[in-house]
C-alpha cells in the first residue's frame, strides 16, 4: 500500500499514529522540564562538565511510559539509560529527553525534547520540542518537515562566506585531540557567523527552519541525532559524515547543511590543520 508516497507493509504502523504518540511524548515531558525549570533539580556530574538533572530522567521517563503505553513490545535507546529491549521489534525509539543540559542547568532557555524513531534502522520519524519557546519541529519520512504544523525548508544561501554555521563541542574537549578546535577556527576565518547554541537536535531544526546554513559536530550521540536528522532530511537538506558518506546516526560525525553549502563545508573540515593561530 503507498501512503504519502511511502509504501507500508502490513507489519507498519501507520505514520500518523507514530507522529501522534511521539509529538504527545514530547510535549508531556516538555512540561515536565518547565517545571524542574520552575521549581529546582539536583544535578550531578558525569564528568567534571557534562551534568545530569532530576529533569533528564524524569523526561526519559515519561516518553518512554507515554510510548510503551501504546506500543508495549517497541525498542528504545535513551540517553540515560542507553537500550532497552523488550522483543525484537523493527522500532526503535531513539530518545534525548533534554538535549541542552548545560543551558538547562543555567536557566538558558536553549533545550529540547527529541524523539526519533527508526523501522528496521531507518529513521523515518522525529519530534523535537523547545518547550521554552513552544516550538515544535516534526517530520514523518515522505511527508516534508513541520514547525509548529506549518512548513519548513532550509536556505538557499549559496556561498560559505555569507553562511551562518553552528557546531558544538563534546564533554571530553579538555582531553580529546578531536575536539572541533580546529574546524571551529577554520570556519570562524571563511562563514558569516558562528554559533554554538548548546543543544544539537535545536541545530538540527534550526538547519531544516532555515534559520542556519549548515552545522558540523564530531562527537555526537544517536540520540542528538534521530529525530533532527529526519526533519533536515524531509526539509531539503543534505546530511553526510565528514567524507560526504550518507549519515548514519552510529557515526559520531555528522555535517548538515542546505545542500549549496555542503561541498564547501566537507572542504574545510578535510583541510589539512596546519598551525593554530597563537594569541
Ligand atoms: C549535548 C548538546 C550539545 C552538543 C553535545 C551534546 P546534552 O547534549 O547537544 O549541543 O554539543 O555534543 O552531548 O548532553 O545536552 O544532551
Ligand atoms: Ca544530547
Ligand atoms: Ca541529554
Amino acid at each position: 500500500m503507498l501512503l504519502f508516497g511511502v509504501t507500508i507493509t502490513s507489519d507498519q504502523i501507520p505514520h500518523n499514529t507514530l507522529l501522534e504518540t511521539a509529538i504527545a511524548a514530547s510535549k508531556e515531558a516538555g512540561a515536565i522540564l518547565l517545571d524542574y525549570g520552575r521549581s529546582g533539580f539536583r544535578i550531578k556530574h558525569k564528568n567534571p562538565i557534562n551534568l545530569v538533572t532530576d529533569a533528564d530522567h524524569a523526561a526519559e521517563q515519561c516518553v518512554i511510559d507515554r510510548i510503551r503505553k501504546h506500543f508495549p513490545t517497541h525498542r528504545f535507546l535513551a540517553e540515560e539509560r542507553g537500550r532497552v529491549e523488550q522483543s525484537p521489534s523493527p522500532y526503535l525509539w531513539v530518545i534525548d529527553p533534554l538535549d541542552g543540559t548545560t543551558n538547562f542547568a543555567h536557566g538558558y532557555p536553549a533545550y529540547c525534547v527529541s524523539v526519533g524513531l527508526e523501522y528496521q534502522g531507518r529513521c523515518i520519524l522525529g519530534a523535537v520540542l523547545d518547550p521554552s519557546r513552544d516550538e515544535l519541529f516534526t517530520a514523518v519520512e515522505g511527508r516534508g518537515a513541520q514547525l509548529n504544523g506549518q512548513p519548513i525548508h532550509v536556505s538557499d544561501t549559496m556561498a560559505l562566506g555569507s553562511s551562518l554555521l553552528v557546531t558544538g563541542f563534546a564533554y571530553d574537549i579538555r582531553e580529546s585531540p578531536r575536539n572541533n578546535l580546529d574546524h571551529f577556527v577554520k570556519f570562524a576565518l571563511k562563514a558569516q557567523g558562528m554559533r554554538r547554541t548548546g543543544s544539537a537536535a535545536l541545530d538540527l531544526c534550526y538547519v531544516a527552519a532555515g534559520r542556519f546554513d549548515g552545522f558540523w559536530e564530531v562527537q555526537l550521540n544517536p540520540w542528538d541525532m534521530a529525530a533532527g536528522s529526519v526533519i533536515v532530511r524531509e526539509a531539503g537538506g543534505r546530511l553526510t559524515n565528514f567524507c560526504g558518506d550518507d549519515l548514519s546516526i552510529y557515526g559520531q560525525e555528522l555535517v548538515a547543511s542546505n545542500g549549496y553549502i555542503h561541498q564547501a563545508m566537507l572542504k574545510v573540515l578535510n583541510e589539512e590543520t596546519s598551525q593554530m593561530p597563537s594569541s
